[in-house]
C-alpha cells in the first residue's frame, strides 16, 4: 500500500471526464454520426473515450483527439490499441488553437476553455467545420444562479460569470449563426457519479491512512460539491449544426 495518497482529479474511475453516463453517451453517439462523418476531431478530448465510441460505432471513419495533459493522452492511446482502433484514431498532446483541421464532426465536451469564451469557442468550431457538419458540445450552465456562500466554496475563483442559465446559452447558440438538433441535460445521478468518481481514489486511501493530512483537503472537496456546485451548476450537451 503506497505510502503518498493518490492525486486529485485523475479519473481513473470515470469513463468520462464530464458528467456524461455511457448510456447518454450512446445515445449522442448515435445522434451525432447520423450524417455518417468520415473525419472526427474531438477538442479537449481527455482520455478519448468519446471518440472511441464515435469511431466504434461509425466503421471507416478516422479520428483524431487534442488535449494539453499528457497523462490522459497516454491513456487515450492505451484505449485506442485496446479496443483495436489505433490505426483510425490518433491523439495528440497539445492545444487546440493549433489543431486547425477541419471536420464533419466536431466534439467538444467540458472543454470550450480550449478556444477562450464559450462565444470564442463556437466561432474557431465554426471555422473548423465541414460543409454539412455537426458539433456535439457540452458544457456547464447555471440551472439557477448560485448564492454568493455557493460562489464562495465551487472553486477558486468561481464567478456568476463563469455560465450562462440555460435559456441565454441557446440564445447565445442561435445567435453565433448554430442550430440545435438534440440537447442532454446531464442527471443529478449522472452529476454524482462523476464527482464521487473524481473523489473515490482518494477516498479509498484514507480508508487505510485516516490520519494523513490529505483528509482535511479532499473534505474541502466534499464541501465545494455539496454546499458549492451540487444546487446551481448543470451540463448540457448539444448536438449543433450550421
Ligand atoms: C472536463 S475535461 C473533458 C475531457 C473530455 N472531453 C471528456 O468529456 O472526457 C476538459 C479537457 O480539456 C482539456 N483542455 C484544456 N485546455 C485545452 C486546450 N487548450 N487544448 C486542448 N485541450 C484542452 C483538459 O486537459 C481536459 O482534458
Amino acid at each position: 500500500m503506497t505510502q503518498e495518497p493518490p492525486p486529485p482529479g485523475s479519473g481513473a474511475h470515470l469513463t468520462f471526464n464530464a458528467p456524461l453516463s455511457s448510456e447518454s453517451a450512446a445515445r449522442l453517439v448515435v445522434a451525432a454520426t447520423a450524417h455518417a462523418p468520415e473525419v472526427i476531431i474531438d477538442h479537449g478530448c481527455g482520455w478519448g473515450t468519446l471518440l472511441l465510441d464515435i469511431l466504434a460505432a461509425v466503421p471507416g471513419a478516422r479520428g483524431t483527439g487534442v488535449d494539453v495533459h499528457g497523462p490522459d493522452i497516454e491513456r487515450a492511446r492505451a484505449a485506442a490499441a485496446s479496443r483495436g482502433l489505433a490505426d483510425r484514431a490518433g491523439f495528440v498532446e497539445g492545444s487546440s488553437s493549433d489543431l486547425t483541421e477541419a471536420a464533419d464532426l466536431l466534439v467538444s465536451i467540458g472543454a470550450f476553455q480550449a478556444f477562450g469564451t464559450v462565444e470564442e469557442a463556437l466561432a474557431a468550431l465554426a471555422d473548423r467545420l465541414h460543409p454539412g457538419g455537426r458539433l456535439l458540445f457540452g458544457l456547464e450552465y447555471w440551472r439557477s444562479l448560485p448564492t454568493a456562500e455557493e460562489l464562495a466554496l465551487m472553486w477558486e475563483g468561481a464567478s456568476i460569470d463563469d455560465c450562462l442559465l440555460l435559456p441565454d446559452l441557446v440564445e447565445l447558440i442561435h445567435g453565433a449563426g448554430w442550430r440545435i438538433l438534440d440537447l442532454h441535460d446531464s442527471t443529478p445521478t449522472e452529476f454524482d457519479a462523476f464527482e464521487v468518481g473524481h473523489l473515490r481514489e482518494r477516498e479509498g486511501w484514507l480508508v487505510d491512512h485516516p490520519d494523513h493530512p490529505v483528509r482535511a483537503e479532499v473534505d474541502r472537496e466534499w464541501s465545494a460539491w455539496l454546499r458549492g456546485r451540487r444546487r446551481s451548476m448543470g451540463f448540457v450537451t448539444m448536438l449543433l449544426a450550421r
